[in-house]
């Protein structure tokens, strides 16, 4: 039998969904799931961005320009425009997701065996887009305690080698949910133009900040050259299947790379640009009541886990991310066993063992990743839910308290 590619071998699972046939067995039995492990947002998409597609007239479902149609390009500088972010059109790629956004970033700026910087932990699937493109994704360590902020500027200093080509932030966060500071940006800026990088920003979630106000890295003065922007509609209005992103960038040559593989993949989906260019006409404050919606589900998350005995969870900033300390002796058996063997009246809960979201071996074995995407009763449920797992959990690691009263 002909073998598989090493690049196919090395592809890694998801760590979001690989325990899903385990979650399909718990629903089989009669088990109600609350999936806390994948951003799937529950909001509806808005109404005329549906209709627009609804009420779309095609006689002939075309390829559109490989760029994306220009009318929907022409409306996205608008859009950017509200965020001080001044472009014309043809600094726009519109992409299948923010997916092919970064694909097409790596392929275009890395050569096979270069390196991105990460702070860890990170998006998973840069993993997967660093292995089709042949790079090698390299991590800095943030922590836990600091709620996952941007690593001191020695820790990069030291991660930096002769074939590293840039660095990588998303911000706000997936998974931790930290909003980078204009000043760490500014950090950012500073190692990007002494070491002749590029600056990877995916900011999926522009949107959705609750502890202050979103800082562009395409805003940063000075590094227009270096600065790619990888973007996407689909947490944004709740349009993931969608498949709309966008590239970003004032690089003249590296919209000229980009475009040869936008080429050579034709064109983004059709139907969905058209929901895309309905969408920047939507009234300028759809966003207030979503965002109120996610912080209030923050709000009640982060008070229900820390009120947990043995469970830390730092506030995140933004996205609808958060990731928790627990008091458990390894994350992936414990995110399984809570599918396979525990119920709590009938009911249990999906999380994602922070293991694949770090590059370093051995970290994130006592943390999951939760995604704040349902309901604020479901929530408050999978919260009683897991506090009960956690107190029967087999493999649960004893509290300092429990080890000092064993003691007396
Ligand atoms: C940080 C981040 N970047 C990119 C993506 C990919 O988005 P898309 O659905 O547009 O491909 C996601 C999806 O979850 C994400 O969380």
């Amino acid at each position: 039998m002909p073998t598989i590619s090493k690049r196919g071998e090395q592809m890694p699972p998801s760590p979001i969904r690989k325990l899903v046939p385990f979650a399909e067995t718990a629903k089989k039995k009669g088990t109600k799931v609350y999936h806390l492990n994948i951003g799937q947002p529950d909001i509806e998409t808005p109404k005329p961005v549906l209709d627009a597609v609804r009420h779309s007239e095609f006689k002939v479902l075309e390829y559109s320009h490989s760029a994306g149609n220009e009318s929907y390009r022409r409306k996205l500088v608008t859009y950017y425009e509200r965020f001080g972010i001044k472009l014309n059109h043809q600094q726009i790629i519109v992409t299948t997701g923010g997916s092919e956004a970064i694909l097409f970033a790596f392929m275009a700026c890395l050569d096979a065996g270069d390196e991105v910087l990460v702070p860890e932990p990170f998006y998973a699937n840069y993993n997967g887009f660093a292995v089709e493109a042949g790079i090698n994704v390299r991590t800095i360590t943030a922590n836990i305690e600091s709620g996952f902020a941007l690593p001191a500027m020695d820790a990069f200093e030291k991660a930096i080698t002769p074939r590293t080509r840039a660095i990588m932030i998303c911000n706000p966060n997936n998974p931790t949910g930290y909003l980078y500071s204009k000043k760490e940006l500014s950090v950012l800026k500073e190692l990007c133009l002494k070491h002749n990088l590029y600056l990877f920003s995916d900011e999926a979630y522009r949107e959705f900040c609750y502890t202050g106000e979103h800082f562009s890295a395409m805003n940063l003065e000075g590094l227009e050259d270096h600065v790619i922007l990888m973007d996407t509609i689909s947490k944004r209005y709740s349009a993931c299947g969608g498949r709309i992103g966008a590239l970003v960038t004032k690089n003249q040559a590296v919209l000229d790379a980009v475009m040869k593989f936008a080429q050579a993949r034709l064109s983004p989906p059709s139907f969905a640009q058209i929901a895309g260019e309905a969408a920047v006409d939507l009234p300028l404050d759809y966003f207030d009541g979503i965002k109120a919606e996610y912080q209030s589900r923050r709000d009640i998350l982060v008070k229900m886990l820390n009120d947990i005995p043995g469970v830390f969870c730092p506030n995140p900033g933004g996205a609808f991310y958060a990731i928790a300390r627990l008091p458990i002796d390894n994350a992936d058996k414990f995110c399984q066993w809570l599918l396979e063997s525990f119920s709590h009246e009938q009911q249990t809960v999906m999380l994602a063992p922070a293991t694949g979201f770090y590059a370093t071996t051995g970290l994130g074995t006592n943390e999951v990743r939760l995604a704040y995407v349902l309901n604020k009763d479901d929530i408050r449920n999978a919260m009683i839910c897991l506090a009960k797992a956690l107190e029967v959990y087999p493999g649960r690691v004893a509290l300092k308290e429990e080890i000092l009263e064993k003691g007396n």
